[in-house]
């Protein structure tokens, strides 16, 4: 452990410097106790489309490039000064190994030299942390949906920083089962938004295997899901048969969220909350939005969704679970590493 000041766990609104690097967005964020004071994101997303998928060497050295001015846009447009950053909150894991690596030693050079302390962030952590930015008086308890690329699952929170696994993918995670689907569409990175676009001209007429609907407790599967649309494709090309794109992007956007909002709301009422939230890039989608909105306004329950900006890869997500840590007095040493995986059990208590 090296010195830092002594950091007030108590004071009103603490100013947290957050620092995202976990993918193919460089960001970084400035909140002041739940308050966004400024939020910069560059993304390499344009480059790796024309690969396809995110290339882990081009990520880090984007990272690389970008970092050091992201960072210094997130602090002045905060309006602060270095001096008045109280903490320097940086995603540790899961991600890409080299990219992840570009923020964790930003961060520690910049804690060290500010001699302020270190938090380490989990990733997930932090899209579930999100909406504490959208709501600053939201308390657990309450049932979240957390919805990304490498995790699909219905937590409950028991206190801001311990959860639950009510329920979760027994194999893709959500976003990836997007992303896959969009490959075989022959639809461009990111797969997620893309289906969503392509989605708006279709109809959901293709038939869709039956997501695990009311079955399987809370858990749900993408790989059934999966199959089906690359063999309907596969089968309609090699029998040289049309069929519409735009119909089989509908028809499995609505097959793949329907049951993340079914099992939402039957895990909210299980817990007995009156509040749930979600998380994640999936979180972003307007269906998903659309659905669950009303979902939770047919049941009675309040829902605190993150703006589209803060359900995809942010910095100030990262901060906003940052203050969760530094409230804790949970701080890093200059020996933090990078983790590029975080299993979702490891990821539920995060202790002192
Ligand atoms: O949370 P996120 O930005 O990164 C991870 O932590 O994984 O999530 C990325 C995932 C990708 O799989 C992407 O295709 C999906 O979220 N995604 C979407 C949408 N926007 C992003 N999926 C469906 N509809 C969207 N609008
Ligand atoms: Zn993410």
């Amino acid at each position: 452990m090296y010195l830092f000041s002594t950091p007030d766990l108590n004071k009103p609104s603490p100013i947290i410097l957050g620092i995202e690097s976990s993918c193919d967005e460089t960001a970084a964020a400035v909140i002041s106790g739940r308050k966004i004071l400024s939020d910069e994101i560059a993304s390499s997303a344009d480059i790796q489309s024309l690969y396809g998928g995110v290339v882990p060497e081009i990520a880090s050295r984007a990272h690389t490039d970008a970092i050091s001015a992201v960072v210094s846009r997130a602090v002045k447009n905060a309006g602060i000064n270095f001096e008045n950053i109280d903490a320097v909150a940086v995603t540790y894991g899961a991600g890409l190994l080299g990219a992840l690596l570009v923020g964790v030693s930003f961060a520690k050079a910049f804690s060290y030299a500010l001699g302020k302390p270190l938090v380490a962030v989990n990733h997930i952590r932090g899209h579930m942390a999100a909406a504490y930015l959208v709501e600053p008086t939201l308390r657990p308890p309450f049932v979240t949906l957390l919805a990304s690329g490498g995790h699909t699952a219905i937590l409950y929170a028991k206190t801001e920083s311990e959860f639950e696994i009510l329920g979760s993918t027994l194999d893709d995670a959500a976003g990836e089962a997007f992303d896959k689907v969009a490959r075989v569409l022959g639809l461009k990175y990111p797969g997620g938004p893309n289906i969503e676009r392509c989605a708006k001209d279709g109809t959901a007429n293709v038939p869709m295997p039956k997501m695990l609907k009311g079955g399987g407790g809370f858990d749900f599967s993408y790989s059934g899901l999966k199959t089906a649309v690359i063999n309907y494709c596969h089968t309609k090309e090699q029998k040289g048969e049309e069929y519409s794109k735009a119909d089989v992007a509908a028809s499995f956007q609505a097959a793949a969220l329907d049951v993340l909002v079914e099992k939402t709301i039957a895990a909210a009422k299980a817990k007995g909350v009156t509040t749930v939230t979600a998380g994640g890039g999936v979180a972003a989608n307007t269906y998903l939005r659309e659905h669950l909105s009303a979902a939770c306004k047919a049941n009675g329950f309040s829902l605190v969704l993150p703006e589209k900006r803060y359900c995809t890869d942010n910095a100030a997500m990262i901060a906003s679970e940052g203050l969760v840590q530094y409230r804790l007095g949970n701080f890093a040493g200059l020996e933090l590493n990078a983790k590029a995986s975080i299993p979702l059990s490891k990821s539920l208590v995060i202790g002192r």
